[in-house]
C-alpha cells in the first residue's frame, strides 16, 4: 500500500562504475532503460558512492569508469533529453537522507539483507566488514526514496533492496506521518477539493475503509491526483487519510523486474565480469572476433567430422540472441550432420556482434571527443536531480522536526 500510482511513477535506477560495460549490460539493462525513458519520467544515475563501498582501497579506477559509463549509456541510446542522467555524489542530498534513514533503521534489517553476507563471502579478498558496506542497501533506499520513485528496474539480486526500501519508507511514514492534528488537517484538505469532489472522496474512502473496496481506493487515488487546488503536502496527507494511516511522506516503490537477460557469456554461463566471460561494449573489432573465434563449442564435437548438438554449445546461445530463423536452421542442420564447421558457424555471430557494436562505438567515440558537451550534460542532469532531491529532503527534515 501507499504506492505511487503506476501511470505517473518515476523510474529510478543506478549502476556502479566499477569497470567497462559489456554486452550483458546492454541486453540486460540498457535496452530496458531506453524503452522506459519513453514511458516514464526516468532518473538514471552513476552510483559512485556504491562503488566506494567495495572499492575504497583503490578508488582511482572510479572516475574513468564514471565517464565511460555515461558515454556507453548515451551510445546505447539513453537520451539525456528524455531521462535525467546524473552522478550520485553530485547530489549530496542522497547522503543526508541516508543519514536520516539510518536513525530509524534497525540494525537487524541490514544484517539480514542477503547480499550482505553473500558479497562478503564472494569478495573474500576485500575487507567488507565496514560500516559503509553494511549501510549500502540503505544508501540505495535513500537513492530511491529521495525521488519518490514508484518503479525501480532491477535484477533478481536487487529485489531484497527494494523490499528493504519499502519497509524503511513504511516505518518513516508510521513514525512521522501522524501529526497530532492529522484528522483536522485532512478534513480541511478534503474541503479544498470542492463540494462535489469532497463528497465523492468521502464516499470512496468509506467504501474502502469499511468494505475493503479496492476499486474505490483506486478511484479515490486517481481523483486525488487530478486535483489542482490542493498542495502536494495535502495530497500526501489525503493519501494516508484515505487508507486509514498517517500522511505518506515517502511512498513505497515497487521493483520492476527486468526479464533475466538471455545474454550468454563466452563460456555459456550468464555474461558477468566475475566469470571473466564478457565482451566489452568498447571491444575492438579484432579483439572481439578473436574472443568469439576461440570460444568453446560442443566438447563432444572433437573433429570436424563429428556431428554436434547445438544444445551443448555456447555458440548456439549467441545464435539465439542474434540470428534469424534461417540461420538458426542452418546451424541446427549443419551442426548435427557435421555439414558445417564450428569456425563457419561462428561467423554470422561475429558479424552480428560487430554490426551491433559498431554504431555504438562510433557514437561513443564522438562523445569522447566532446568532453565539454558531456560535462555540461551531466551538470544539467545533476542540477535537475538536485531540485527534486532538495524538495523531498526538506519534507523529511520537516517531518523529523529539523526544519528550523
Ligand atoms: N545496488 C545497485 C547494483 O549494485 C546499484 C544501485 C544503487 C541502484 N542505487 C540504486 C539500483 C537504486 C537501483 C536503484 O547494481
Ligand atoms: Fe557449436 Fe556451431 Fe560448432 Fe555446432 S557447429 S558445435 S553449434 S559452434
Amino acid at each position: 500500500m501507499n504506492e505511487v500510482n503506476a501511470q505517473q511513477a518515476r523510474v529510478l535506477s543506478g549502476m556502479r562504475p566499477t569497470g567497462a560495460l559489456h554486452l550483458g549490460h546492454y541486453h540486460g539493462v540498457l535496452k530496458n532503460w531506453v524503452r522506459l525513458q519513453h514511458e516514464y519520467p526516468c532518473f538514471f544515475f552513476v552510483a559512485d558512492w556504491h562503488a566506494l563501498t567495495t572499492h575504497y582501497e583503490d578508488p582511482t579506477v572510479i572516475p574513468a569508469s564514471v565517464t565511460n559509463m555515461v558515454i556507453d549509456w548515451l551510445a546505447a541510446g539513453v537520451n539525456s533529453a528524455q531521462a535525467t542522467l546524473f552522478i550520485q555524489s553530485q547530489v549530496p542530498e542522497h547522503a543526508e537522507l541516508h543519514l536520516l534513514l539510518s536513525m530509524i533503521t534497525p540494525l537487524g534489517w541490514l544484517e539480514r539483507v542477503p547480499s550482505y553476507k553473500d558479497q562478503q563471502e564472494k569478495l573474500k579478498e576485500k575487507d567488507l566488514a565496514t560500516y559503509g558496506f553494511l549501510g549500502y542497501p540503505l544508501l540505495q533506499s535513500a537513492d530511491i526514496l529521495i525521488y519518490k520513485a514508484g518503479l525501480v528496474p532491477v535484477g533478481e539480486d536487487q529485489v531484497a533492496h527494494v523490499e528493504l526500501t519499502r519497509e524503511v519508507a513504511r516505518r518513516l511514514n508510521h513514525l512521522y506521518g501522524r501529526e497530532p492534528d492529522f484528522e483536522q488537517k485532512s478534513q480541511a484538505a478534503v474541503k479544498k477539493m470542492g463540494k462535489k469532489n469532497a463528497r465523492l472522496f468521502d464516499k470512496l474512502r468509506k467504501a474502502y475503509q469499511e468494505q475493503g473496496d479496492h476499486e474505490a481506493l483506486e478511484v479515490a487515488r486517481a481523483l486525488l491526483q487530478e486535483q489542482q487546488n490542493i498542495t502536494l503536502g495535502d495530497k500526501e496527507r489525503l493519501l494516508g487519510y484515505l487508507e486509514g494511516g498517517g500522511r505518506v511522506i515517502l511512498p513505497e516503490p515497487q521493483p520492476l523486474l527486468t526479464k533475466a537477460s538471455k545474454m550468454p557469456g563466452l563460456d555459456g554461463q550468464k555474461m558477468s565480469k566475475s566469470y571473466g566471460n564478457t565482451i566489452a561494449l568498447r571491444a575492438e573489432t579484432d579483439e572481439l572476433a578473436k574472443q568469439l573465434r576461440t570460444m568453446p563449442t560442443d566438447t563432444q564435437r572433437v573433429r570436424r567430422n563429428d556431428p554436434g548438438d547445438p544444445a551443448r554449445c555456447p555458440v548456439w546461445q549467441f545464435h539465439e540472441v542474434y540470428s534469424d530463423d534461417e540461420v538458426k536452421e542452418w546451424v541446427q542442420q549443419g551442426c548435427r550432420s557435421a555439414g558445417i564447421g564450428c569456425v563457419e558457424c561462428k561467423q554470422p555471430v561475429i558479424d552480428a556482434v560487430i554490426a551491433e557494436l559498431q554504431p555504438m562505438q562510433q557514437r561513443a567515440a564522438e562523445y569522447e571527443q566532446q568532453p565539454e558537451l558531456l560535462h555540461n550534460m551531466i551538470a544539467e542532469g545533476n542540477e535537475k536531480a538536485r531540485e527534486v532531491a532538495r524538495e523531498t529532503l526538506q519534507e523529511v527534515r520537516q517531518a523529523m522536526s529539523l526544519a528550523y
